[in-house]
């Protein structure tokens, strides 16, 4: 497996981290290439939890090298944070790099972030709250600041007076907000520079070359193919591309470098945060699953809305990413909640079939489901680690989401631990 993609493909929270975690066993690199602080990556591992949100889920490895990409959006402030929550923890950062091209997210970005969603009123996105989408905004307005800027004083003081300026004009003017003290923020700011300087280096390079050398690469994908800024349910998405796609722009790298991509999916579908969401549970069945699951945000600690799994998104999300194989995780948590409901389909006013996601949110609302039922399981798999193992009822559930996503079964999570995996 030389150089493997893994990404969300529902509206994230699938378990990415555990997948990254357990195949980065066999892989030397892991690298980070979209997103930011917004992602939330657990991994279990020996009864420890880590919660992980800009630091590659590759990191309990101690000679795993761990990259953050250019186009990462990297907030210094919790980045260090993280890396201190680590070190105290007794897990090595020191093979981690962050690419001097990636964008900083400065405070502005954050305060700017809750003052437009106040604006949108009931319409707001839901965001995390961490300056991501005014950090990309900043970036393709090309007047953001990167991390080779934050570890020059002399830039950093020179782009954050100009760039901070126009950003507390609009604070102030367009959204009656406080302005941020900008001298603070490069006294500030200059301090994380010198402490994050000896982790700067060229990922693009350092990815290439241990390409050459034969090495092991694993690119781990954060938020999902729903929260895609093209492919996702605009505009309840995040500001970044999380697709297979993604993953060469954001590290530079050439496409013909991949091998294989994995697709990380939940056997139901969860949501954090606003937008659409055809097969909902606003019921018992859906607080049961929510309960069962432990379905609160990594990041935020919101209570994640539940459904049945939609396999018109998971086949979309085939599509865009060209999987090669499905890892569906939490199989475990639909034991004993009663029978089953896979979506097939939309179906329109008119009677006619969806097969493929709509672009449109307004025709998305117009469709209902169309579900298959399936008989449900109460044996407690946790502890089955053969797909043989499990009782048939869950062999033919994974079967069928098979056939109708498209898309080989190739791993199935059967509870939250690095162990708790069968692969196939
Ligand atoms: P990510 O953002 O895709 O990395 O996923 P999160 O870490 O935000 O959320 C996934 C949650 O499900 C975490 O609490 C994981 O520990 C947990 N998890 C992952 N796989 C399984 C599984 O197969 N079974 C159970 N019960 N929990 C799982
Ligand atoms: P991981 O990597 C789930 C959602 C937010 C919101 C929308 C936009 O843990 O799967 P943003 O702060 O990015 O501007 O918010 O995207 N969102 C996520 N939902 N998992 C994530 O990451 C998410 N990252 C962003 O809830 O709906
Ligand atoms: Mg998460």
């Amino acid at each position: 497996m030389p150089a493997n993609i893994v990404i969300g493909t529902q509206w994230g929270d699938e378990g990415k981290g555990k997948v990254i975690d357990i195949l980065a066993s066999r892989a030397q690199v892991v690298v980070r290439s979209q997103g930011g602080n917004n992602a939330g990556h657990t991994v279990v591992s020996g009864g420890q939890t880590y919660k992980l949100h800009l630091v590659p889920s590759g990191i309990l490895y101690p000679e795993t090298m761990c990259l953050i990409g250019a186009g990462v959006v990297l907030d210094p402030k919790d980045f260090i944070s993280e890396l201190d929550e680590m070190e105290r923890r007794g897990v090595s950062t020191a093979n981690l790099k962050i690419d001097p091209r990636a964008h900083i997210v400065m405070p502005w970005h954050v305060r700017l972030d809750g003052l437009s969603e106040k604006f949108r009123g009931g319409n707001d996105i839901g965001t995390t709250g961490r300056g991501i989408g005014p950090t990309y905004m900043d970036k393709y307005e090309r007047c953001g600041i990167r991390m080779c800027d934050l570890v020059d004083p002399a830039v950093l003081a020179e782009k954050a007076r100009a760039t901070g300026r126009l950003k507390n004009k609009i604070i102030t003017a367009v959204y009656e907000g406080e302005a941020v003290d900008i001298e603070a923020v490069i006294k500030e700011y200059n301090a994380y520079g010198e402490r994050l300087k000896p982790y700067m280096a060229d990922v693009s390079v350092l990815t290439y070359e241990a390409a050459k050398a034969g090495k092991t690469i694993l690119f781990e994908g954060a938020q999902a193919t729903l929260l895609d800024i093209d492919f996702g349910t605009y505009p309840f998405v995040t500001s970044s591309h999380p697709l297979s796609g993604g993953v060469t722009i954001g590290t530079g790298i050439g496409p013909k470098m991949i091998d294989n991509i994995i697709g990380v999916a939940k056997a139901y579908t969860t949501r954090v945060g606003k937008g659409p969401f055809p097969t909902e549970l606003n019921d018992a069945t859906g607080e049961t699953i929510r309960n069962k699951g432990g379905e609160f945000g990594t990041t935020t600690g919101r209570p994640r809305r539940t459904g049945w799994f939609d396999a018109v998104i998971v086949r979309h999300s085939v599509r865009v990413n060209g999987l090669d194989g499905l890892a569906i995780n939490k199989l475990d948590t639909l034991a004993g909640i009663g029978d089953l409901k896979i979506c097939v389909g939309y179906v329109k006013p008119d009677g006619t079939q969806l097969r493929d996601f709509p672009a449109s949110l307004e025709e998305l609302a117009d469709c209902a489901p169309v579900y298959e039922d399936f008989p449900g399981f109460d044996d407690d798999i946790t502890a089955c680690r053969r797909f043989s193992d499990l009782p048939e009822t869950c062999q033919r559930y994974i079967e069928r989401l098979e056939e109708l996503c498209e898309c080989k079964v190739c791993m199935v999570g059967v509870g939250p631990d690095r162990d708790q995996m069968i692969e196939r």
